[in-house]
């Protein structure tokens, strides 16, 4: 099974990021270890700080792999853009977010995303991840 994983603005910099938030370990170090939990499964990764790269490559994915897991980071609370496209294309979505973001800001706990994805994993750190791709291989 292909899973392709899409991150959002700032996850290139996790580690450094508000690490009381979201941990201290760099995306690329802990993707490693995921695609060697995930041996039978065929893990890949993409990140963008660009709303419409974001868009583009989920298009893409649609014709290439099995699942998406998306952590669109900011873009969860604002894009009607990433919204419409994942009602667009036939790949099931999963949504992600390392903190939980209904228990932060206000503004954090609007998602344009839940509604028109399959499900959302949040507040279990990188391991949020782990969960969505099991919840692929289930
Ligand atoms: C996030 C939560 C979002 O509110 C925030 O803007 C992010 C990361 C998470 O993974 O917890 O950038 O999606």
């Amino acid at each position: 099974m292909k899973i392709h994983v899409i991150n959002g603005p700032n996850l290139n910099i996790l580690g450094k990021r508000e690490p009381e938030i979201y941990g201290s370990r760099s995306f690329k170090d802990y993707f490693t270890e995921l695609q060697f939990e995930f041996k039978s499964a065929e893990l890949s990764y993409f990140q963008s700080n660009i709303e419409g790269e974001i868009i583009s490559e989920l298009q893409e994915a649609d014709d290439n792999v099995d699942g998406i897991i998306l952590n669109a980071a900011a873009f969860t609370h604002t894009s009607i853009a990433i919204a419409d496209t994942i009602k667009a294309i036939e790949t099931p979505v999963v949504e992600v977010h390392i903190s939980n973001p209904q228990a932060r800001e206000k503004f954090r706990k609007k998602s344009f995303i839940s509604p028109v994805v399959l499900g959302t994993i949040s507040g279990f750190g990188l391991r949020s991840y782990n969960l969505a791709v099991k919840s692929f291989l289930d």
